[in-house]
């Protein structure tokens, strides 16, 4: 039993060193080497939810915290938007590129922390009117329990944003099967002859270990939608699709093939 325990936290351990070493490496070029984030499918996707949010907040100035910020995909535009933005990121030098991109007037309304949102749930004594995450569940030991925390950090009335995560997909139709994975290898050697042209080095074989949730295929967002709920949570809206390095194969696997890799999900506390 004690020697379980003792596992747990080695690989717990593990987990968060793993995500500072290769955040330490995705630094400066983490967009330009994920331009799955950053694509015109994408771009849409984000925007629309964005305003989704925004008009569920009323308040234009509304405390936010973005857990995992990274080097500021959502939290720069919700600060542009005008909220009050606190940011929280296990990487150092990815927040030390979200620092540089901050507009000078914005500096007032912009707080980070280099912490592990595990300990940050922990210990941080405020509440918010939303708490927003992207592309940082799959990368937690235990992202349950995390995810309880979190509810606890929302005021009545306040959203949880979960966005850009890993889905649990099944597709029943060997030829859409067929139809999506050759969709996925034609964008893969497209993305990596652009990353060769442009000389940047990829890190695939850096994520085995960051990546945690992705050795259980991604993250079920049917059984997130019920932890929510036991968490006095309303699921307001579930979005799945199916994300591609570029936005056309994207589109043409959502739209046409009706394949999903991809979740986003917005619940409001009761
Ligand atoms: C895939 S990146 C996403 C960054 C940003 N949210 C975005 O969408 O561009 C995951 C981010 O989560 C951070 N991260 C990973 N594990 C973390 C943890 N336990 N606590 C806090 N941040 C963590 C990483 O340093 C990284 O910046």
């Amino acid at each position: 039993m004690t020697l379980d325990v003792a596992k747990d936290n080695d690989l717990r351990e593990k987990i968060l060193a793993e995500n500072r070493r290769v955040h330490a490496l995705e630094s400066s070029l983490y967009l330009q080497r994920h331009p799955e984030q950053t694509n015109f499918f994408q771009t849409e996707i984000l925007q629309k939810s964005l305003d989704k949010l925004c008009a569920e907040l009323g308040n234009p100035k509304s405390r936010i915290l973005d857990l995992g910020c990274g080097t500021g995909y959502l939290y720069l535009q919700l600060l542009a938007r005008g909220h009050r933005l606190t940011g929280v990121d296990i990487s150092l030098e990815m927040l030390e590129v979200l620092k540089q991109k901050i507009p000078p007037a914005a500096k007032n309304r912009s707080t980070l922390t280099v912490m592990g949102v595990e300990d940050f749930v922990e210990t941080d004594n405020e509440f918010y009117d939303a708490v927003v995450l992207s592309a940082l569940l799959h990368h937690l030991y235990d992202y349950e329990s995390t995810v309880r925390k979190i509810c606890g950090k929302l005021s009545s009335g306040g959203c949880l944003w979960i966005f850009f995560e890993p889905l649990k997909q099944k597709i029943r139709s060997s030829l859409r099967f067929t139809l999506h994975k050759g969709i996925a290898r034609l964008d893969e050697s497209v993305y990596r002859l652009e990353m060769r042209l442009r000389r940047i080095r990829l890190l695939e074989e850096e994520y085995e270990w960051s990546d945690y949730q992705r050795r259980f295929g991604g993250i079920d967002p049917n059984r997130l939608s019920e932890l929510l709920r036991s968490e006095d949570m309303e699921i307001e809206n579930v979005e799945k699709y199916c994300s591609r390095r570029y936005g056309c194969p994207a589109l043409f696997a959502t739209r046409l093939l009706g394949t999903q890799n991809t979740f986003n999900l917005l619940a409001k506390k009761r």
